[in-house]
């Protein structure tokens, strides 16, 4: 039986028949000026008929950096030391002015005074006390460096084709100095099978597949003519990816309606945070290292922040010097106003629930006060795949009379539990502001290991006394990491995924 083509596909037989070579199947369609898919159905219909087919190769690409697309422009390092002195007719000039005329940094500039030497154009000498460079070439051809660096003028360089030693040594040259990078790329090469080759095209039968029935064709019993196309019943259809909420998003959603669930009220704070909710009236004395630059983000604009009203500052400056009126003996230091004014992007959202103290005390409201805040925090933070400068927080208090770390620890557990994460384990721990203050760990089945998501405690009479909170009314606390949660939640090992978004993650996340 003989050989039946859609046009198409005859076509672009013919095509790869006169051109006799493996074709990228990119460039094929770019020449073709048809679309990439026509073109791939096109090589599956030639495959059905074993004419042809394409393979996958992988290839490297070479592209230049952003470095060495600046050479391109304006010319290899020595070529704009050598072009300088030549422009202005300087023979001799000292090292130290040269390297101040020119816009290179150290080690590229005497990079380039070594190749000018080694290709022989300059010479360098001490003799008279001075470093100075000479001019001792007439002329400067261009180097085999500068001639390869053009061929990447055009398109990246690929490394399939076989490289000459020559190549291999500038390509080493280049990779040295960071002006090239490596890309992989999959290349498919369309090919014909022996038979594609020797096929005379003029046998061929021209294909008149149709895929539809029309009206036209039932009633003028067209249709008993034509060739259907036939349905593939049995292929998958297009994945279609629909747009959902960021796995991000939906767990902080759920985390809100647990806490509302459990009747929670939630609360927001700014991110631009005065020291003094940040850190004093949390009892954290003035010179604790949490405070210092290489953990906290200060801001210089604003410089400073309005500290709240004159009584209550006193109050908390008395915790810090003597205790005030709770029964401490404070830090015993002088508390000063300016530090507490200074500007900090949130460290915690303890702020915000210390803020909310205030706020209790201002309206004298009465208890119990159920809140918590899902926001941003900062910390000035070596990122790693568990570490984050910007990440967010779970926080939250109770203020009731009477509540207890009992309470505390089954509040956590009902959390977490809801969560997905029935075993939690609660350690001793220390903060400025708590007494006592407990450390949460969720087990976490993936890692096989218990994994710390925050602390918690009952805040110390230092922090509530000032707001007017008395025994028997007390705050439980807590501050508890969101992302950490979230890795455990979608089970993934990198923190930064979260921000950096992986489209294929994304893609399959299912919630
Ligand atoms: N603020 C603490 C942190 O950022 C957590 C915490 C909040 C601890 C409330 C005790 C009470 O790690």
């Amino acid at each position: 039986m003989g050989i039946k083509l859609r046009q198409n596909v005859l076509e672009i037989l013919k095509t790869l028949q006169e051109k006799n070579i493996e074709c990228d199947a990119s460039e094929l369609a770019k020449e073709l000026k048809i679309d990439y898919i026509i073109l791939m159905s096109a090589v599956n219909d030639l495959d059905k008929v074993k004419l042809g087919g394409f393979k996958e190769k992988s290839i490297d690409y070479l592209y230049l950096t952003d470095e060495g697309l600046n050479y391109l422009k304006k010319g290899l390092p020595s070529r704009q030391l050598i072009n300088y002195l030549v422009k202005n007719k300087i023979k001799e000039i000292s090292i130290a002015e040269l390297k101040d005329k020119s816009e290179l940094n150290d080690k590229s500039f005497y990079r380039a005074i070594q190749n000018l030497r080694h290709n022989k154009w300059i010479a360098t000498s001490k003799a008279t006390g001075e470093n100075k460079v000479y001019i001792i070439a007439d002329d400067f051809p261009t180097t085999e460096l500068e001639i390869f660096l053009k061929t990447f003028e055009k398109k990246p360089f690929n490394d399939k084709s076989k490289l000459s030693k020559k190549e291999v040594e500038l390509i080493g040259t280049l990779n040295k100095r960071n002006l090239i990078r490596r890309e992989k790329r999959t290349q498919r090469l369309i090919f014909l099978t022996p038979e594609g080759k020797k096929i005379d095209v003029r046998k061929i039968e021209i294909l008149k597949e149709f895929s539809k029935i029309t009206s036209q064709m039932l009633t003028s019993g067209e249709w008993k003519n034509i060739d259907l196309k036939p349905f593939n019943v049995s292929i998958s259809g297009p994945r279609i990816h629909a747009g959902k909420i960021h796995p991000l998003i939906n767990i902080i959603n759920e985390i809100r309606e647990i806490f509302l669930s459990m009747g929670f009220t939630e609360i927001k704070g700014p991110i631009v945070e005065s020291a003094f909710f940040n850190f004093d009236a949390l009892f954290q004395p003035q010179d604790h290292p949490a405070r210092e630059m290489q953990d906290t983000f200060y801001l210089n604009n604003p410089k400073q922040s309005k500290l709240p009203e004159r009584e209550r500052v006193e109050a908390v400056k008395a915790t810090h010097e003597n205790g005030g009126d709770c029964g401490s003996i404070g830090w015993g230091y002088d508390w000063s106003y300016d530090i507490a004014k200074k500007v900090v992007l949130r460290t915690h959202t303890t702020a915000t629930t210390c803020r909310r103290l205030a706020q209790f005390y201002r309206e004298n409201e009465k208890p119990p006060v159920k809140v918590f805040s899902i926001d941003k925090v900062f910390r000035n933070e070596r990122l790693d795949h568990s570490h984050l400068a910007e990440f967010m927080q779970i926080e939250g208090i109770v203020i009731d009379e009477n509540v207890t770390l009992c309470d505390l620890r089954g509040l956590l557990t009902e959390f977490y539990r809801k969560m997905g994460f029935p075993k939690i384990i609660t350690r001793p721990s220390f903060f400025p502001y708590t007494e006592p203050s407990l450390e949460i760990a969720v087990y976490s089945e993936k890692f096989g290991e218990w994994l710390e998501m925050g602390g918690s405690g009952i805040f110390r009479p230092e922090v509530t006394y000032p707001w007017g909170i008395k025994d028997p009314t007390r705050v439980l606390a807590w501050g508890l990491g969101l992302e950490r949660l979230a890795m455990l939640k979608y089970r993934r090992g990198d923190i930064r995924d979260l921000y950096r978004n992986p489209l294929k993650w994304l893609r399959e996340v299912s919630y």
